[in-house]
């Protein structure tokens, strides 16, 4: 079977193409390198000692996107590409409204034009908006307190139009809660630009010295600690899921949101604690105000992906952090300090 992955370039992508191609699958994968870098997709080659085809493409070119449906078999595909900064949504909206629902429409576009209807969609537990009520489930009444979480929330209501409309669509809107964490390899993990926004990557940061100490966002919410509490997932954890959702909608038609997370929730003060421990460092941190948009506790219920999809997370918070700062650790400057030889990249002139 063949996949088509956009965003393949990106963090969870990456992982993502890791556990397809591990476990047989053939992939296309198509990028425009906005938020990742090529270096990222020769270490998937890397890791798993597999080619596949890369287009450096962007999704909201229909022609690009049409020969990249031409050139392949394509069965199904796992789209991922988009931008997530929940900040820069609220600077540039329309960057974000443009690329990634117009991206998403473009997508689906080809993707009925080619008689393809089995997709994986990168959705998120920000669609659960600022409601409180956890663990989370999925028949929660969704809502959006950002542009980014609005594209979201906005893609997964075409989705189910989409389906409406053609119900030979099969469709699993995959809820992440928090990726964290790196390939055991160290070969692959999260590149931010620029200063992190995230929790883990600015803690990893910290730690290796490119930053001074950790702001952590208040300490007075209703939690044991008084600081937010979230719901952590290891990102190859998140990899398999894909893995178990295409194996859903290839053999169904439907469309079903899944939460992806571990259903256990650590809060601040515990997360950089641990690492503590991991690492042996110490993280020096401040209280300060809340960050705007925080709520105090976020985490999953996420039995319907266990029973459904017959997956369940397996890797604990110790080995996320475990993973994160060897990754930190082997590769200071992220993707950027390389200089392999590229994959053959496809791109339209
Ligand atoms: P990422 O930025 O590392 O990966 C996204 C990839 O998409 C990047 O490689 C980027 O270059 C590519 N891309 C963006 N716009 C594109 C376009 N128009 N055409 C082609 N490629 C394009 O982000 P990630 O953390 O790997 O997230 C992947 C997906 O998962 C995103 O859709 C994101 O919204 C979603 N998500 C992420 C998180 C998280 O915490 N990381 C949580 C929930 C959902
Ligand atoms: C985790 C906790 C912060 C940084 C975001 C998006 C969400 C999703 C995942 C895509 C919170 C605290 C953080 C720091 C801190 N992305 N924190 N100091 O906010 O749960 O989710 O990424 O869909 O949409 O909103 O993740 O890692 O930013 O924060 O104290 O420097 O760490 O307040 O309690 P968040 P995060």
């Amino acid at each position: 079977m063949s996949i088509l992955v956009t965003g393949g370039a990106g963090y969870i992508g990456s992982h993502t193409c890791v556990e397809l191609l591990r476990n047989g699958l053939e992939l296309v994968i198509v990028d425009n390198l906005s938020n990742s870098s090529l270096e990222s997709i020769n270490r998937v080659r890397k890791v798993t000692g597999k080619g596949f085809p890369f287009y450096e493409i962007d999704i909201r070119d229909k022609d690009g996107l049409k020969s990249v449906f031409s050139e392949n078999k394509i069965d199904a595909v796992v789209h991922l590409a988009g931008f997530k900064s929940v900040g820069e949504s609220v600077q540039i909206p329309l960057h974000y409204y443009h690329n990634n629902i117009s991206g998403t429409l473009t997508l689906c576009d080809v993707m009925k034009t080619f008689g393809v209807k089995k997709l994986v969609f990168s959705s998120s537990a920000t669609v659960y908006g600022n409601t409180e009520s956890v663990p989370l489930v999925e028949d929660t009444p969704l809502g959006a307190t950002n542009p980014y979480g609005r594209t979201k929330w906005m893609l997964e209501e075409i989705f189910r139009d989409l389906f409406i409309s053609d119900n030979e669509w099969s469709i699993a809107l995959l809820r992440y809660f928090n990726p964290i964490g790196a390939h055991e390899s160290s070969l692959i993990g999260e590149d931010p630009n620029g200063t992190p926004n995230n929790l883990t990557p600015y803690i990893t940061q910290v730690a290796i010295g490119k930053l001074n100490k950790l702001r952590i966002f208040g300490n007075d919410y209703e939690t044991p600690d008084g600081t937010g509490i979230r719901d952590y997932i290891h990102v190859v954890d998140l990899a398999q899921g894909h893995l178990k959702a295409l194996s859903k909608v290839v053999s169904t038609t439907g469309i079903e949101a899944y939460n992806l997370g571990t259903g256990k929730g650590y809060s601040v003060l515990e997360v950089v604690s641990a690492f503590e421990k991991v690492s042996g460092k110490t993280i020096p941190y401040e209280i300060v105000e809340r960050r705007a948009g925080d709520i105090a506790k976020c985490y999953s219920d996420p039995s319907k992906a266990n029973h459904e999809l017959k997956w369940r997370a397996e890797k604990g918070l110790r080995e996320m952090l475990e993973d994160a700062w060897r990754w930190q650790e082997n590769n200071p400057n992220g993707y950027a300090t390389v200089n392999n030889k590229p994959l053959q990249i496809f791109t339209r002139s």
